[in-house]
């Protein structure tokens, strides 16, 4: 059970001291957006390539942006540890994917609240990760959308039954009174932004929040 930060929630003018603030969870989570795929805008290759030489953890980088298929590896070049995809965005899902782990990464795929993961099931033997969007890509603070578990426990009997070695991540208004649902369902990866960002204690935040989801380990 994995917790990652969403830094979309912290200081930017800070961002060292706030990656910091979170050095005892197991990813920071870094929102790019592009102003295109998602109507919001926030930040780029050069700060990732920043985060990457400052974090004390490794950075999971969420793309929400056109042509992951060009831009993808670059994301994993920069220091990316993870680099997730939006499947909407890309021409051909199975090249990003591979491209990604080419880089040096670990490859995820995402998909929207509006999109079944079922089409891609077989794209499983090139990911590492699939995000289950549980908002509408493009801010953080937004209300939880329960309606998307099922598609949560989909993919994680997809991933039983062929048997790999791929993370289920939710990202999305993911807090305590949201994470034990999840974790019930089959994720094993959480993205909390205003959760944790929001609490005074940073670090106890994401430590309750593991604890909540270790609950419902499978
Ligand atoms: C939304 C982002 C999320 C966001 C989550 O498009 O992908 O990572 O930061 O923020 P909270 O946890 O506040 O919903
Ligand atoms: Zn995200």
């Amino acid at each position: 059970m994995q917790i990652s930060p969403s830094i979309l929630s912290a200081d930017f003018a800070n961002l060292e001291s706030e990656l910091a603030r979170i050095a005892n969870a197991d990813w920071a989570h870094v929102d790019v957006m592009d102003g295109h795929f998602v109507p919001n805008l926030t930040l780029g290759l050069p700060i990732v390539e920043a985060l990457a030489r400052v974090s004390p953890i490794p950075l999971d980088c969420h793309l929400m942006i056109e042509d992951p298929d060009r831009w993808a590896p670059q994301y994993a070049e920069a220091g990316g540890s993870s680099v997730t995809f939006h499947v909407e965005a890309a021409a051909d899902p199975r090249a990003v994917a591979r491209s990604i782990r080419a880089a040096g990464a670990r490859s995820g795929m995402a998909v929207k609240p509006g999109t079944s993961f079922a089409p891609y099931e077989d794209l499983l033997p090139d990911l590492d990760m699939v995000l289950v969007m549980t908002v509408e890509p493009g801010f953080g603070g937004q209300s939880f959308m329960a309606d998307q578990m099922p598609k949560v426990t989909q993919v994680r009997e997809a991933v039983r039954r062929l048997g790999g070695e791929v993370w289920v991540q939710v990202d999305g208004g993911v807090s305590a009174a949201t994470i034990e649902q999840c974790a019930e369902a089959g994720a094993d990866v959480f993205v909390a932004g205003s959760a944790v960002y929001g609490a005074e204690d940073a670090a106890a935040a994401v430590d309750e929040l593991r604890a909540l989801a270790t609950r419902h380990q499978h």
